[in-house]
């Protein structure tokens, strides 16, 4: 079955108009079929500090499980004082500890590096590479990416003016895509590796951020949707326009987990039953909440999409006699 690689995409800057984000964005445009790339924040992580980790942040872990889940990274970084800025070392060191769990070893990684200036962040480029030695990585050499005079190179719209820095920025896609097949063989994707990209999206969404569920689930057709506050939601449209407006109402600061108790797939129909933990921010308050899912996936246009989802809030726990 064909399907796409999770690619984590990470911006080395954290300014509102940054020039990175935009490049990041643009590559992200560029990219083949193959790759699903998701940008994954990092300028709400503390900084590291190893006493922090008896009790790790929720920022450090729904990092580490999005670096875990991811089949490859893009690093996209400015250059500060002749080097990567201090928010992006930050996220490679939450993301290499505790010892012997780096979320990193083996995951193959690309560089583009940005600077409104002429020298292309050479030295940026170079400098993250280095960490890529200790952390396993093996990076991809060619082609290298050193955008320079980054400023003129997008429109108010944020879409990439010339056609030169289109082509090569879809050049380097193609090559970092097809260079991760070489690493890791062609892709088919199991019912487990895509119940990992479930996850994922179910932590984003939690967060307010619906985009990720959305590629999972039909455009046309068939879906239903039973909320848990009650309801039925059908018909593929309604549902996409049901679960975007529901994610509106979290906050950035939400974590979930999928507890799943029964899970399979065969042929083209797969499922999964068991408990969504999460802690959501609504309305300006923590909430806790377990819910009671059922969610069914039909394998369609190359790719596993969720046409049934029935989640409800899990009763009181029983108490023992
Ligand atoms: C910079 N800048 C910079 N640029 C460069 O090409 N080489 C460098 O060594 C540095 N050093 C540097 C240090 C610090 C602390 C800052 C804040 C900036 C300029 C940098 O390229 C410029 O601010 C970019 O616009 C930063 O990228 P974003 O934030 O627009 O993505």
């Amino acid at each position: 079955m064909p399907a796409q690689r999770n690619i984590a995409v990470l911006i080395g800057s954290l300014r509102k108009a940054s020039i990175t984000r935009k490049t990041a964005k643009a590559l992200i445009a560029a990219a083949p079929d193959s790759l699903r790339c998701t940008i994954v924040e990092i300028g709400d992580l503390p900084l590291y500090n190893e006493d922090l980790d008896e009790n790790a942040p929720p920022s450090w872990t729904r990092f580490r499980s999005e670096i875990a889940n991811a089949d490859a990274i893009l690093f996209v970084t400015p250059e500060y004082n002749r080097s990567i800025p201090g928010c992006l070392k930050n996220a490679i060191d939450v993301g290499s500890r505790p010892p012997n769990k780096s979320v990193w070893n083996g995951k193959p990684a690309g560089v583009v590096s940005v600077t409104p200036y002429k020298l292309g962040a050479f030295g940026a480029n170079h400098a993250i590479r280095q960490t890529f030695v200790f952390l396993n990585m093996p990076a991809m050499q060619q082609p290298e990416a050193y955008i320079g005079g980054a400023a003129d190179l997008f429109g108010d719209d944020g879409a990439v003016k010339n056609d030169e820095t289109k082509k090569f920025l879809t050049k380097f896609m193609t090559a970092f895509a097809q260079w991760i097949a070489t690493l890791q063989g062609p892709q088919s994707e199991s019912f487990d590796d895509f119940m990992k990209r479930r996850e994922t999206a179910a932590a984003a969404y939690v967060r307010g951020d619906a985009a990720p569920l959305d590629k999972m689930i039909p455009k046309e057709g068939d879906a239903t949707f039973f909320p848990p506050n009650g309801g039925t939601v059908s018909g593929a449209a309604d549902v996409a326009a049901r679960y975007d407006k529901d994610a509106k109402a979290f906050g950035p600061g939400g974590t979930t987990s999928l507890e799943v108790l029964q899970s399979g797939a065969s042929g083209n129909l797969a499922f999964w039953t068991g408990f969504q933990n999460a802690r959501a921010e609504l309305g300006g308050h923590t909430v806790d909440m377990k819910l009671r899912i059922t969610e069914l996936f039909r394998f369609a246009g190359g790719s596993w999409v969720m046409v049934h989802r029935h989640a409800d809030p899990a009763a009181e726990p029983e108490t023992k006699k």
